[in-house]
């Protein structure tokens, strides 16, 4: 696939075969998020790779939190199940000198490199004829995933799968380039 290919074809996938996603696979994803730019070359990304017991108790966390919590209306029960077909699930987190630092000027960038990280990733998912879904529902039980793993130290950003995608997803209706413009 070149370029342009990639872009067009990344899609959020929702749904996988039980294909495994291998460890160079995975490395490759891993490394192309690594080659991101990011504020200052601070390259503020940590990645939390979960074994599949892990990744299957994070599932349940979030079906108990969305059965305890009916009257919320999120996306919780719907990311869960997106989880149990996947069949890798990375946490990303943000390095602990800006999630501990009071300064904004550090925050902003630092989340946007690890979004640079994450689109690479997400690129090098579909280059690799995988697809991909950044969870950003984890953030529900952000705490409980946290003392669950045992990161105490990282800011949690979200959570991201990855398998080969059942199906080719249809293009998605994207806002016209002209409404994006403030200076018509
Ligand atoms: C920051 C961010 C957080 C997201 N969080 C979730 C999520 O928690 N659960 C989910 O199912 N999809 C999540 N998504 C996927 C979006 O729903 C998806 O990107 C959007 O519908 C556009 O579809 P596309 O990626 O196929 O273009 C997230 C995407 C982004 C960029």
């Amino acid at each position: 696939m070149n370029f342009d290919e990639i872009i067009n074809n990344r899609r959020t996938s929702r749904l996988f075969t039980k294909d495994e996603v291998t460890k160079n696979q995975l490395e490759k994803i891993l490394f192309s998020g690594s080659l991101a730019p990011s504020a200052r070359n601070r390259q503020p990304w940590k990645f939390y790779i979960l074994n599949d017991k892990q990744k299957t108790d994070i599932m349940n966390m979030l079906f108990e939190w969305d059965k305890a919590n009916p009257k919320e209306k999120t996306s919780v029960k719907g990311t869960a199940q997106q989880i149990q077909t996947a069949n890798k699930m990375i946490m990303i987190y943000c390095d602990k000198y800006t999630s501990k630092s009071k300064n904004e000027y550090y925050k902003k960038p630092d989340y946007l490199s690890i979004g640079c990280a994450i689109e690479n990733m997400s690129l090098e998912a579909v280059n690799l004829g995988l697809g991909s879904c950044i969870l950003c529902d984890t953030l529900y039980i952000e705490n409980e995933i946290n003392n669950y793993l045992g990161i105490n130290d990282y800011e949690q950003v979200c959570g991201f799968i990855i398998g080969t995608p059942i199906y080719n997803y249809p293009p998605k209706i994207k806002k016209d380039l002209n409404d994006l413009l403030l200076n018509k």
